[in-house]
């Protein structure tokens, strides 16, 4: 079965400065996963652009990001 959200390299800039550097993540149906990180690791930068609210970098190859939250 597809995975309900799936990152594959993706960067995510604020202007110049690089939050989210090359990030993979797989969450299959039935998982519970959780984001652990020191101040300003990107949690919050990934959950904002899981949402849509911020818009990975297209320049950098082999982007792909899928949701499919139900
Ligand atoms: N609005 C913004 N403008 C510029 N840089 C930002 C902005 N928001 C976050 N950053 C930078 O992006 C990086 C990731 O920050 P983020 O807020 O995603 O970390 P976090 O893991 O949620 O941290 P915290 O535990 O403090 O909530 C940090 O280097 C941070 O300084
Ligand atoms: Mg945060």
């Amino acid at each position: 079965m597809a995975a309900l959200l799936e990152l594959e390299n993706i960067n995510t800039y604020y202007g110049h400065i690089h939050a989210l550097k090359s990030v993979n993540l797989t969450v299959e149906q039935g998982e519970i996963v959780t984001l652990v990180g020191s101040n300003g690791a990107g949690k919050s930068t990934s959950l904002r652009t899981i949402s849509g609210l911020r818009v990975p970098s297209k320049a950098l190859s082999g982007w792909k990001a899928k949701t499919s939250l139900r």
